[in-house]
């Protein structure tokens, strides 16, 4: 059997856990939005639209953020498409995804969805077709005082007298990608992003902004990509985005098991290129990853999708997730967790039908793929303080790296600093004894997770834990100090 120790101490810790690090991500993609979260005359749709099936699967994982509408989706999307009388709203060409959009759901749809299911929105700008105008005017219509301007008022008569008083904004979206609608060089995106920021926060300076990083670490201008913008940039945003799909087009089981290794890299670049800037312009001021795209996403891409153009919805990337993938993204999830100092933000791309751990069948019902479990865990039971590990594990070799751990995992102190979480996936073909040492508390709950969901196991010695080959857990042990 192999053997590997954590050692943990609540008093030894990396970061508090910004509740933002669990958000997700509705894009006008696909069936996400339409025949999704929305779908008017089903037998649970509200008088909204509002599917209450998927609010309830939604709820749950109690998200801190939703980020919206886009995605590539929104660098050609004009926000007054989708306000006012239904009726009257424009049938326009998605550009992004070769569909057609109703524009029967837009931004004030958006945060009614939000409130309802007690989540808060996170509102993408467009910069590839969009002006920073148009993106200052977005703000002033969700978040200007009633009464006080005429897009105010127009808010009003929309049906909310009350400001969203949106506190988060990306400014554009992968905006380094040749696939998006009016992509930029870096000093192109640099400088409208600078510009953008600077009118949305003259209209409300109690937002935070979030510029596009790269697309991924793939991309032939990373690393010039994040200098640039955030030269520009740096006084005037809050965060930088990074954006990551992971893959197992060969069907590599331990490449794809390490994936969280190839997470943890990346991240590690962009913080210390954002450290690297910080110290050049020798500022006080921090800036933090947002982390607003992650996911495992390839299955579609090993099948031809022939959906037709121009239709509505579109059903296209609606991935069939199974067990590695689950054992992934709960690997991934303890990466987030593990750099909790510099990543605030992060969003499971996406949420409904989409690539995402929420399934809808058109008329029909709603179920939840392998991904929701892990995911369902982390928001659970990942908040409060992130903790330093001491772990001694055995390591393997694959592609990704030459000494990937067989076990990721990370430790959580429960925001009532009595519980301990411990996340632990083992991703050896054989079970592995884990001893977890350097704190005094017992185990009050050990679950692992199936393809089906979580299951309970009995409760052992923290000494004496075996984890079963390939499998995915969550501990919680009462603390005694
Ligand atoms: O989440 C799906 C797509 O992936 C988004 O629209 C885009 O930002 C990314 O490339």
């Amino acid at each position: 059997m192999l053997k590997s120790t954590i050692k943990v101490s609540p008093n030894k810790i990396i970061s508090e856990i910004d509740d933002r690090l669990y958000s997700s991500f509705i894009e006008h993609m696909g069936r996400a939005v339409y025949t999704g979260i929305f779908e008017p005359g089903h037998e649970k749709a509200d008088e909204n639209g509002f599917r209450e099936d998927v609010i309830s699967l939604v709820r749950p994982l109690n998200l801190d953020y939703v980020r919206y509408p886009g995605g590539n989706f929104v660098s050609g999307y004009n926000w007054r498409d989708g306000i006012g009388p239904k009726e009257k709203r424009p049938v326009r060409m998605d550009l992004a995804w070769q569909a057609i959009e109703p524009n029967t759901f837009g931004i004030d749809e958006f945060c009614m969805w939000c409130r309802k299911a007690g989540i808060k929105p996170m509102i993408a700008v467009n910069l590839g077709t969009g002006t920073p105008k148009e993106a200052a005017e977005l703000v002033e219509y969700c978040n200007a005082p009633a009464g006080q301007t005429a897009l105010s008022s127009l808010r009003c008569e929309n049906g909310s007298k009350e400001p969203y008083d949106i506190k988060l904004w990306c400014l554009g979206n992968e905006m380094d990608g040749p696939w998006q609608i009016c992509a930029k060089t870096p000093i192109e995106y640099a400088r409208i992003a600078h510009e953008s920021a600077k009118l949305m926060k003259l209209v409300d300076p109690s937002i935070q902004l979030v510029a596009c990083g790269s697309s991924s670490a793939q991309m032939p201008t990373f690393g010039t990509w994040e200098r640039t913008v955030l030269r520009e940039c740096w006084d005037v945003v809050d965060f930088i985005s990074i954006h990551s799909y992971y893959q197992n087009l060969d069907n590599d089981r331990p490449a794809f098991l390490a994936q969280n290794e190839k997470m943890e890299e990346f991240i590690h670049k962009v913080a210390s290129i954002k450290d690297e800037i910080k110290k050049e312009k020798n500022s006080q001021k921090e800036v933090y990853l947002s982390f607003d795209e992650w996911n495992v996403w390839y299955h579609c891409s090993k099948e031809k999708q022939d959906h037709a153009l121009w239709t509505c919805p579109r059903p296209i990337e609606e991935e069939a997730y199974d067990f590695d993938d689950l054992l992934v993204v709960s690997s991934l999830l303890t990466t987030l967790i593990n750099n909790s100092d510099t990543v605030k933000i992060s969003c499971l791309a996406q949420l409904v039908n989409v690539i995402a751990p929420i399934t809808t069948v058109p008329g029909g019902q709603s179920y939840v793929r392998t991904i929701y479990w892990p995911f369902l865990m982390a928001c659970k039971y990942g908040r409060g303080t992130a903790l330093k590990q001491e772990i001694q594990a055995p390591a393997y070799s694959c592609k990704v790296k030459d000494e990937a751990s067989y076990l990721a995992s990370s430790c959580v102190l429960a925001k009532d600093r009595k519980s301990m979480y411990v996340f632990a996936v083992n991703k050896a073909q054989e079970d592995m004894a884990l001893s977890l040492i350097g704190f005094e508390g017992h185990m009050t709950m050990w679950t692992s997770l199936s393809e089906a969901g979580p299951k309970e196991n009995p409760i052992c010695q923290k000494e004496q834990i075996v984890l079963k080959a390939l499998s995915s857990n969550v501990f919680c042990f009462d603390i005694n100090y």
